[in-house]
C-alpha cells in the first residue's frame, strides 16, 4: 500500500508556505540573516511542536516565520518544498501565502511575491512541477489591515490565481472579511477559505453564503449539521481536508476519528492535503499513510481521493484530464 500511495499522482491544494519551514531551513536563515531564535538547536525546536489547539500552533508558526526576510529566502523555502512535492509525485500545487506575517515586519510585499514566483518558474522548468498561489488574509487582524494588503496584490495580480482566509478561527467569523472578499472577487480572483476546523458549522456556512468561497479548507465540523453536508455535496464545494493537522491541534483526538467516512459517505468532494507538514510530522504522503491506516482505506479510495484534489483544483480542463 505504502508503494500504491507514493506512486499516485497528486495535487495540494492546502498547503502553507510558511508551514513548510523545516528547523534545519529555520536555523540556516537565522543564521544567513542574524536573527535571535529562542531555541537553542534544532531538536530543542522540534520537541516545543506539541499543540493542545490551533492557536499554540500559530504561536509557534508566526515566530518561526521571522527568519523569512529576503527575496532569497522566500525563493529557498519555496523550492524546498517543491522537491519535497516532487519526490512525493505531486504535480499540480496550489500553495498558500501570509503576505502580512512578513509585511508587518517590514518585509515588501514585492520581494515576497517574487521570490515565490522565481521558485515557482524554477519549480516548473526542474520539476515539471504545475504551481498556483493563493494568498491568505489572518483572520486575527483587522478586514482594515486585509484590504491594505489586497491592494498591495493588486500590482501583482497576475501571480497569483486568489485568496484565503486563515488564522484564529474562533471569535473571527466570516462576516468579519465580507467587503475584502466582496473586492478579491470583482477583480477575478478565486476565493476559499478555512472554515468548520476549529470553528462550528454556522461559519462554514457563512463562508458560502456571504463569502461566496469555491472550496472549504479543512470543514470537518461541517459533519456536524446534516443539511450543510447535504449542500456541500450537492454544490459540489470541495473541502481541503488536512487529516495529520487535525490530529496535532487536537481537532480530532486519534486519526480513526477523522471523519472521512462520513463526508464520502454524504458524497462530499474530500481531498487530502498537508496543511503545514515541517510542524504536523509530515507531506502528503505521510498523510495518505495515516488515513490508510487507521480508516482501513482501499485502494479505490485513494483513487478517488487523488483525483478529486486534480478535479478541485483551479487548473484549466485541459491539464485536469492530462493528469486524471
Ligand atoms: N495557518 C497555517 N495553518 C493554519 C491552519 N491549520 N488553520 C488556520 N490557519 C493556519
Ligand atoms: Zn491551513
Amino acid at each position: 500500500m505504502d508503494d500504491f500511495i507514493a506512486g499516485l499522482p497528486k495535487a495540494e491544494l492546502h498547503l502553507h508556505i510558511e508551514g513548510t519551514l523545516e528547523p534545519e531551513l529555520l536555523f540556516d536563515l537565522a543564521r544567513r540573516n542574524g536573527v535571535k531564535i529562542k531555541h537553542d538547536s534544532v531538536e530543542k525546536l522540534r520537541e516545543a511542536y506539541a499543540f493542545e489547539n490551533l492557536q499554540s500552533f500559530l504561536d509557534i508558526y508566526y515566530e518561526g516565520a521571522d527568519v523569512l526576510l529576503h527575496e532569497a529566502d522566500f525563493y529557498d523555502l519555496a523550492m524546498a518544498y517543491f522537491r519535497k512535492a516532487s519526490s512525493e509525485n505531486i504535480l499540480h500545487a496550489e500553495v498558500f501565502f501570509d503576505p502580512q506575517t512578513h509585511t508587518c515586519r517590514g518585509v515588501p510585499f514585492k520581494d515576497i511575491i517574487m521570490g515565490l514566483t522565481r521558485a515557482k518558474e524554477d519549480a516548473k522548468k526542474e520539476l515539471g512541477i504545475s504551481v498556483y498561489y493563493i494568498m491568505c488574509f489572518l483572520k486575527h487582524l483587522s478586514e482594515e489591515d486585509a484590504i491594505a494588503t489586497f491592494q498591495q496584490s493588486l500590482e501583482f495580480k497576475d501571480l497569483i490565481i486568489g485568496v484565503g482566509l486563515d488564522s484564529t478561527e474562533l471569535g473571527n467569523p466570516p462576516a468579519k472579511f465580507q467587503k475584502v472578499i466582496q473586492m478579491s472577487h470583482e477583480v477575478g480572483y478565486r476565493v476559499v477559505s478555512h472554515a468548520g476546523e476549529e470553528g462550528p458549522p454556522e461559519y462554514v456556512r457563512d463562508a458560502l453564503d456571504l463569502l461566496k468561497v469555491e472550496r472549504i479548507d479543512h470543514g470537518i465540523r461541517s459533519v456536524e449539521d446534516k443539511d450543510l453536508l447535504q449542500r456541500i455535496a450537492k454544490e459540489k464545494i470541495p473541502l481541503t481536508l488536512c487529516p495529520l493537522s487535525n490530529c496535532k491541534l487536537c481537532v480530532i483526538e486519534k486519526m480513526e476519528d477523522f471523519p472521512l467516512k462520513t463526508l464520502l459517505e454524504a458524497n462530499v468532494c474530500c481531498t487530502i492535503n498537508s496543511d503545514d507538514p515541517s510542524y504536523f510530522g509530515g507531506y502528503i504522503v505521510e498523510n495518505y499513510k495515516s488515513i490508510t491506516k487507521s480508516l482501513n482505506l482501499s485502494k479505490e479510495d485513494l483513487q478517488l481521493l487523488a483525483k478529486n484534489g486534480f478535479q478541485a483544483s483551479f487548473a484549466p480542463d485541459a491539464d485536469k484530464q492530462k493528469w486524471i
